[in-house]
């Protein structure tokens, strides 16, 4: 067997499973889970529905590069989304079966390991999926701390070492980012292009939160229109990763798309044609009529930004948390270990969250998800409500506890806010 696989770590949730083994949690309180980011929200009615009109295509294979009608939904997706331009739907798009096993596949496509001690970059904490891809793929994983002191902001500075970048093949970034729901700026990107025009990398950019934000007026900036933005219109060693899992409550549909480098994705697509990992004929219908429809994403949105603005105003005298830029994620400082947290708000409160140093790894001297925990908000609103209000009671613990002692009041001393992007 490849000896990459013992590299792999157990998944968050496996560690998690075995936090809370042996822990027997409040019986009197239903059980509220707020660790997977599954989204819960009803999947629309018109998505059901052309699934089932378009069984008929289950009689013959379908193509990897996928149907025109979907390429072309996508393709003018993009355009709408992210104001590109043209997209040429034969070269620059390919619909993949979720954003996950395309994330997972590119960087085998990607990484040149002739090329000797290859290195890829990736956000800490950050999407698991990366690291696997990353160490199955025979490269060495390099990670850039998300901070809160810059607002969990892309510091490319973290990595000092030109032989590092020299190295660099494929850089992973997740915009906006899970857990932390920051989103990655016009300037950024331009420092980011910069070093991929100096080193020759490819970026790989996740964005399959881009369609969950609170403000109607200001859709998250994505990596194809930071590059239409900034003069690269051929998205030159760039390739967004988008899906319908979250914006169109279909996480069993395993659908999404790929887009960007037209070179890149020829190869990508020769690669997913030897993988055998073509779209179902009648999901592919599907997702060519979700794309086409934006009511039921407003909805979807308005639904989340309920459940943040309650929820926020729930735990905010007990605890600092700020709205998200994006994303379903609440990314909260623990007053004591997070794992310590989660193991005891699970007894006391029967909530499961996950422990940030689970979703991290140790790099420059530290686990940037040490200390804080991920809630996932994906529960129907009053179940949200419900978890809130037992986090704020035992949020409360502590505050009284520290309050007793300081003989001051609040939980956290705040840490500066990010410009909006
Ligand atoms: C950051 C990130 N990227 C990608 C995915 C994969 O989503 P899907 O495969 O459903 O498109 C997830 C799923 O939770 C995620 O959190």
């Amino acid at each position: 067997m490849d000896p990459n696989l013992s590299r792999l770590q157990p998944y968050p949730f496996q560690k998690l499973a075995a936090l809370l083994a042996g822990v027997t949690p409040n019986a009197s309180l239903r059980p509220i889970s707020l660790s997977i980011g599954e989204p819960k929200h009803a999947t629309p009615q018109f998505i059901r529905d052309v699934l089932v009109e378009q069984l008929g295509g289950l009689s013959s294979y379908p193509a990897t590069a996928g149907s025109e009608s979907l390429r072309n939904a996508i393709s003018a997706w993009i355009e709408r989304r992210y104001h590109t331009g043209k997209i040429d739907s034969a070269k620059q798009v390919v619909p993949v079966n979720g954003s996950r096993e395309a994330l997972f596949a590119f960087a085998q496509a990607v990484v040149d390991t002739s090329k000797g001690a290859p290195a890829v970059i990736a956000p800490n904490p950050f999407y698991q999926i990366y690291e696997g891809a990353i160490l199955l793929a025979g490269a060495q994983p390099h990670f850039l701390n998300l901070l809160p002191e810059n607002g969990f902001a892309l510091d490319l500075k973290q990595i000092a070492d030109d032989n590092v970048w020299r190295r660099t093949q494929l850089v992973y970034v997740c915009s906006p980012g899970n857990p932390t729901g920051s989103v990655i700026t016009l300037d950024e990107w331009q420092a980011l292009f910069e070093l991929s025009d100096r080193h020759g990398f490819v970026i790989a950019s996740d964005e399959c939160y881009s369609e969950i934000y609170f403000d109607e007026s200001k859709p998250p900036l994505g990596a194809l229109e930071a590059a239409q933005r900034l003069g690269r219109k051929d998205f030159r060693r760039l390739v967004m990763f988008s899906s319908l899992s979250k914006r169109s409550n279909v996480p069993g549909m395993r659908s999404g798309f790929v887009a960007g480098d037209a070179e890149i994705l020829a190869k990508f697509l020769l690669y997913r044609t030897y993988h055998g990992c073509a779209m179902n004929p009648a999901v592919q219908g599907a997702s060519a009529a979700a794309w086409s429809d934006e009511a039921h994403v407003v909805e979807n949105r308005r639904l989340y930004r309920e459940k943040f603005e309650k929820t926020l105003a729930i735990l905010s005298p007990v605890t600092e948390v700020e709205m998200p830029q994006a994303a379903f994620y609440l990314w909260l400082r623990t007053p004591i270990a997070d794992t310590e947290f989660a193991r005891q708000l699970f007894e006391q409160y029967n909530v499961t969250v996950v422990p940030g140093s689970y979703l991290a790894r140790e790099a420059h001297g530290i686990n940037p998800g040490k200390n804080f925990i991920r809630v996932a908000l994906v529960a129907p609103v009053e179940e949200c409500l419900e978890a809130a209000q037992r986090l704020k009671a035992f949020y409360s613990q502590f505050a009284t506890a520290k309050n007793r002692k300081d003989g001051v009041a609040g939980a956290h001393p705040p840490s500066p806010s990010r410009p909006s992007p």
